[in-house]
């Protein structure tokens, strides 16, 4: 009888407020800056993935969403990451063997996986899957070699897969440690605050475009590294100190400030796609108005009520606090209304507008209506409202597999 070895987890989205832009090192990937980001509820947005180790399983196969990725298990970076998980379990069972007496121990790191992962997110809502994913993989890997290592020691590994999923080890609020050393040893994820540190900081993300954007963040960040003047600034003059005013600004929980941080550097972040030769352009003209909605607002408000910032796409993240969210989703309904078809426009996961109708609530005092035209419907296609989350958790009776080892 073959003894069946699997483990499934989940791992959560993280959306930067420093952002992570520039390679030094484009093999171990290593960054050009720090980072600083917010993990989001798994509730809302997760990766997850079932993996089995089986003497029985001729080759190691992936399918993703549920589709069997035939080239992308040869893939570099599922390579490396691989690779990285397996290392450590051949110490762990040669360290075991010793102990123990090596019959003892089971050679896991020589099976053949069935890896299975799939997002609770449309991928087509244009959203990062790859931090989310890439910490999965990952993740649920330590778990089934059972390794004795630390979330940041993981973040090395996954660091390899994609540079953000270093920060979707963790929980809460997260910094990506640049490091300095060439072999990427000092170049980790720490945790800054867990999950329950600030619960009234909320997201609204708004989907806009689920199209396949035209430059990748890899290719994208390195053709600014070797173009833009721009860039070697911000990361001489601008985010190190950065770093200190986000992470004292998440620790004193200061919304302006942390909201003045945010968009400043989503503002620079783009900039610097703009210095790029030739420029790269992620925001469209619903992105930019979403901008000028939200400085009108913080602007009457009279204090920063809302931050915005932008990935490599035009989607946009707004974060808030809880209070204001209401007044934010009208405020985007109104400009970038739902077409009467879109019944998928906002959930209301938190029951904000059970006894109200969206759309209703007036507009802040002062707000100047005229600031954009209200956009053709559906520019705006979704709203996604989210706190803030944990890291990765095992989930063992949630596997993807079938019992025959192939995804369900
Ligand atoms: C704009 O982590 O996707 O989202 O390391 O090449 O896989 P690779 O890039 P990726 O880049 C993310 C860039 C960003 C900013 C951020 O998340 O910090």
């Amino acid at each position: 009888m073959v003894q069946t070895h699997e483990k499934t987890a989940t791992s959560p989205v993280n959306i930067a407020v420093i952002k992570y832009w520039g390679k030094r090192d484009t093999d171990l990937i290593l960054p050009t800056n720090s980072s600083i980001s917010v993990t989001l509820s798994k509730e809302h947005l997760q990766s997850k993935t079932t993996i089995r180790a089986s003497p029985l399983f001729e080759k190691t196969r992936l399918w993703l969403n549920g589709i069997e990725e035939i080239n992308l298990i040869n893939n570099k970076r599922i390579q490396n990451c691989l690779r990285e998980t397996k290392l450590l379990r051949k110490d762990y069972e040669e360290k075991l063997g010793k102990e123990i007496g090596m019959d003892n121990v089971l050679s896991l790191s020589t099976y053949n996986l069935h890896i299975c992962s799939e997002n609770n997110f449309p991928t087509a809502a244009g959203l990062a899957s790859s931090a989310s994913g890439f910490a999965c993989l990952v993740y649920t890997l330590s778990q089934l070699y059972e390794l004795p290592v630390s979330a940041t020691e993981l973040s090395k590994i996954a660091r390899q897969g994609s540079g953000s999923a270093c920060r979707s080890l963790f929980g809460g609020f997260v910094s990506w440690q640049m490091g300095s050393k060439r072999d990427g040893s000092d170049s980790q994820a720490l945790q800054i605050a867990s999950s329950d540190h600030w619960p009234e900081l909320e997201a609204l993300i708004c989907v806009i475009s689920d199209a396949k954007k035209g430059t990748s963040s890899t290719e994208g960040m390195q053709s600014t590294v070797k173009t833009s003047t721009l860039l070697q600034h911000r990361i001489d003059n601008v985010v190190p100190e950065r770093m200190k005013l986000m992470t004292d600004s998440i620790l004193r929980k200061d919304f302006s400030k942390f909201a003045e941080l945010t968009m400043k550097d989503s503002n620079q972040f783009h900039a610097c796609c703009l210095d790029t030769f030739p420029p790269i352009f992620y925001l469209n003209d619903t992105s930019r108005a979403i901008i000028s909605v939200i400085t009108e607002y913080n602007d009457k408000s009279g204090e920063c009520k809302a931050a915005y910032t932008f990935d490599a796409g035009p989607n946009a993240v707004i974060y808030a606090l809880k209070q204001n969210i209401p007044e934010i989703i009208n405020l985007i309904f109104k400009f970038f209304p739902p077409s009467r078809e879109n019944l998928t426009f906002f959930s209301d996961p938190f029951k904000l507008f059970s006894d109200r109708k969206i759309g209703n609530l007036p507009l802040p005092a002062n707000f100047n209506e005229n600031i954009i035209p209200i956009f053709p419907n559906d520019s705006v296609k979704q709203i996604i409202h989210t706190c803030v989350g944990n890291g990765p958790r095992v989930k063992n009776d949630e596997s993807l597999l079938n019992s025959d080892g192939f995804p369900k």
